[in-house]
């Protein structure tokens, strides 16, 4: 692969690594020293990259088989990452409830599942107002560990670019971490039932997931039975696991991506795929252009707001050629909203034959303040906001391809309700979120077998 100096043509307009530098741009820090921020820039260009193209190849062939209805797309973790929350076992615990939804949602959904974290990169957030202000001062908003820290103070919150340097080398450890998780061993079916050791004697969920690791291993046992070497299919003992991030933070993005020399495509090496959020998404602006450009898999987030002109348009700019798979339609739009806004963009895309996977975001539109302060979801509604979108779906004839969740793999009390019935009282015990609120890992393992009840009935 070599740098990034070279402009091809997509759609009529050139696009360049850089093309986007010289259109309006929304949601980024204001760096005191442009400088320094170039000069980390640099220093990133010459690094490894994160992944590899084939990969990123291979994840648009995998979405590619979402969009034809032939696979479901699960894709979570943390709203933001942070430097603080690092180590192996939180990351660990999270790999370990991407599995167990993952067998859950395969035996619903009697398919493939791909599996896409919110990880090793989702480090910098769009925020709703510049400024904070409590107790009367004022100091600008915390956008996520990649741009400044969330301590109220007002040198932490100066934005400092050595940040993004931080971010590529955490996001590095991660992958390497989950690499080795996917790969080694940790993830293969003979270790089903490890998995489930911390919840199985103490939740509804575990219980369940017990149930399930006895039909996996019953099935394991009639095909060994068969004579089948089930240690020569990698299916088995390996997972294949994909990374994300909103791609918000254009600097860092241009740094790590790449053009490849046989294919002469360019491809962001910070993730297997890019999503562009709700709150940048506009056409003629920096983000849907530095996306446009690159072969990864792109998701685009829409909420009330999106107007079906505009995502036709959109989805036109992002995959003028309307591959299957290239393009993922993430709707968030709330419980109280998503039966008078989706039905029209489901019914818009199909009738213009665009091929897109649609996932839902149940989590997004259902942030609600506590009484006592905390943001949080009830899991009631972001459960109601999965269902309704399967209806709709299934009412328009169009395919419930996958969900996009904010989840972790620990104990954590962010979000109210589910079979722990967490109350608004609870909120204050274990709430760790450094933006929003996280569904826990037994809610994230409730809700996945919730989801697969959907999937087996559909
Ligand atoms: C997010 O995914 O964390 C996010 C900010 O989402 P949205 O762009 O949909 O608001
Ligand atoms: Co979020």
């Amino acid at each position: 692969m070599s740098s990034n100096v070279n402009k091809k043509n997509t759609q009529d307009k050139e696009w360049s690594v850089d093309s986007w530098r010289k259109l309006p741009i929304k949601q980024q820090p204001n760096y005191p020293d442009s400088k320094a921020l170039e000069d980390v820039e640099q220093r990133l260009e010459k690094q490894a990259p994160l992944v590899y193209p084939t990969e990123i190849d291979a994840l648009r062939a995998k979405l590619g088989e979402v969009s034809q209805g032939n696979a479901f797309l699960l894709q979570g973790g943390d709203c933001a990452e942070s430097f603080a929350e690092f180590n192996d076992d939180n990351l660990r615990n999270y790999f370990r409830v991407m599995l167990q939804m993952t067998m859950a949602l395969m035996y619903g959904a009697g398919k493939p599942v791909v599996k896409v974290g919110r990880i090793a990169g989702q480090f910098a957030k769009p925020r709703s107002a510049d400024t904070e202000t409590i107790d009367g001062v004022e100091l600008p908003s915390y956008r996520g560990d990649m741009v400044n820290d969330i301590a109220f103070e007002e040198e932490a919150r100066i934005p400092d670019p050595e940040r993004l340097y931080k971010v590529y080398q955490q996001s590095a450890s991660t992958l390497n971490f989950l690499r080795s998780l996917a790969k080694g061993g940790y993830a293969s079916l003979s270790n089903v039932n490890q998995w489930n050791q911390e919840f199985a004697n103490h939740s509804a969920q575990g219980k369940l997931f017990s149930d399930l690791v006895g039909r996996i291993n019953e099935s394991l046992g009639f095909v060994r039975a068969l004579g089948v070497h089930l240690s020569d299919i990698s299916q088995i003992h390996e997972a294949e696991f994909f990374t994300s991030h909103e791609g918000l933070l254009l600097p860092y993005e241009q740094a790590l991506t790449k053009q490849d020399k046989d294919s002469g495509k360019y491809y962001c090496c910070s993730a297997h795929m890019l999503w562009i959020g709700d709150r940048t998404r506009s056409l003629d602006e920096a983000h849907v252009e530095f996306m446009r450009g690159i072969a990864n898999p792109i998701g685009m987030k829409a909420g009330p707001s999106m107007q079906t002109d505009d995502l036709i348009r959109l989805i036109d700019a992002l995959n003028p050629d309307n591959e299957p798979g290239r393009l993922t339609i993430i709707t968030r739009m709330g419980a109280g909203k998503v039966a008078d806004h989706l039905p029209a963009l489901l019914k818009r895309v199909k009738e213009e034959g665009r091929h897109v996977v649609w996932s839902c975001d149940p989590m997004h539109g259902n942030t609600v303040k506590s009484p006592n302060g905390y943001k949080t979801r009830p899991f009631n509604d972001i459960l109601s906001e999965v269902r309704q979108v399967f209806e709709i779906h299934k009412a328009e004839g169009t395919y419930a391809g996958g969900v996009h969740l904010e989840m972790t793999g620990q104990d954590v009390t962010e979000c109210v309700g589910g079979a722990q019935a967490i109350s608004e009282l609870n909120l204050k015990d274990r709430y760790h979120t450094h933006c929003d609120p996280r569904l826990n890992a037994s809610q994230s393992l409730e809700l996945a077998f919730l989801i697969a009840d959907e999937l087996r009935e559909n």
